[in-house]
């Protein structure tokens, strides 16, 4: 029931009343009437709605004969995690789980204790799509930041910095940024670096939910290490899913120390496989050949070219820059409900008639210009 699932998606937390009822109404009366459920419709809504690439399914057959041990103690999981520790840093030390949120929520259950709070801007995925997870298992607060691009600054943390030491006070643990960032920003080594810094100062850990951690490598043109781990981040959540992978990410902690209750934390929590082989061997496919690269360059040339077209387009504005494969623009409402009968993407900010279009790894130029075409046509039925 893919509409079914994302009704709600993406609006909720910037939305006063009236405009969730629009959205509902939205889904309901427009997409219901007009997709087919489990339609094989291609579109922007989400790298989550494109397949597995060919190389990861070839991976996982291959692994695939034979008896090995289960939960991790087997030849692929081990070779994963070399080529995890090549790219992320010797110590580094790296447990999978089935998905993002389970990275998220098991990587900060790992650093904090019931009284800390985790300061993360309040468009990220812990704060809006996690339904309250990091809350539930952590049993810590979290604080929230306003920003205007889904990156966090020094500045905007400063509000949060008080009350330490002090019992009444939830203390801050943890500070969570997003690379990259969920309104498809990326933030630079000097960004990371200083936040990362901030955070020491106050013996606080700095975790990056990596979800999109290949997209932002490419957009950067710089290995993962050189923004993870020599960066200071602390604990990273790399995803795969979004770039390729069929599931399975991992919880990294890339300071010595940190990991030292994390197995008995992920079995807790559930997110022990025990046929691990088989996100192991996609992380193998993700690295042989480049194909993290190959698939995140695709994606985001693709951000590239489709911004390219609609950019200068009278009617519409592209509101962040684009900087990995999200694009965000502004689109007359009833221009954006016509196109989406042809192609699927998802409102962002109704109040400001603000869409997101996300490209992946198998985003076509056809995908592209129809898309473009058909804006068009519609920009000029209005007019
Ligand atoms: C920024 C970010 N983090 C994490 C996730 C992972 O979420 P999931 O639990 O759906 O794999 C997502 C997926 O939408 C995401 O966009």
């Amino acid at each position: 029931m893919l509409v079914a699932k994302h009704t709600h998606y993406y609006l909720y937390n910037i939305l006063p009343e009236s405009a969730t009822l629009y959205f509902v109404r939205f889904f309901k009366e427009y997409h219901f009437e007009n997709m087919e459920i489990n339609s094989v419709k291609r579109g922007f809504a989400s790298d989550n709605n494109a397949g597995v690439h060919p190389d990861v399914l070839k991976e996982i057959l291959a692994v695939n004969k034979g008896h090995t041990i289960g939960y991790g103690s087997d030849i692929y999981t081990d070779q994963a995690k070399t080529l995890f520790r090549e790219y992320l840093g010797e110590s580094a030390e790296i447990f999978f789980v089935f998905n993002g949120t389970a990275a998220n929520v098991l990587g900060l259950s790992g650093v904090m204790r019931p009284w800390n709070s985790v300061i993360t801007a309040s468009s990220s995925h812990i704060e809006q799509d996690e339904c309250g997870a990091p809350e539930k298992f952590t049993g810590c607060k979290v604080l929230t930041v306003d920003t205007s691009n889904g990156k966090i600054t020094i500045d905007l943390l400063e509000k949060h910095m008080h009350g330490f030491d002090f019992e009444h006070h939830s203390q801050p643990k943890v500070i969570s940024i997003t690379q990259a960032s969920e309104m498809g920003t990326v933030y630079t080594v000097k960004e990371i670096q200083k936040i990362s810094e901030f955070a020491h100062d106050y013996n606080m850990l700095l975790h990056m939910d990596g979800a999109r951690l290949a997209n932002a490598s490419v957009a950067l043109n710089l290995p993962f290490k050189t923004f993870t781990t020599d960066a200071g981040v602390d604990v990273l959540s790399f995803g795969g899913t979004k770039n390729g992978m069929m599931l399975g990410e991992a919880v990294c902690f890339l300071k010595p120390g940190l990991s030292e209750n994390f197995k008995y934390i992920r079995k807790q929590g559930m997110q022990l496989a025990s046929k691990m082989r088989f996100i192991s061997a996609q992380y193998i496919a993700y690295f042989k050949n480049d194909l993290w690269k190959k698939c995140a360059s695709h994606s985001n040339s693709m951000a590239t070219a489709l911004n390219d077209k609609i950019k200068n387009i009278k009617g519409l504005k592209v509101t962040q820059p684009v900087q990995s494969n999200g694009i965000f623009v502004i689109i007359p409402r009833i221009v954006a409900e016509k196109v989406m009968s042809e192609y699927f993407f998802y409102p962002w900010n109704e109040r400001t008639s603000e869409y997101r279009l996300m490209t992946s790894w198998d985003t076509t130029e056809e995908d592209i210009n129809g898309f473009v075409e058909l804006l068009k046509k519609e920009l000029k039925n209005t007019q």
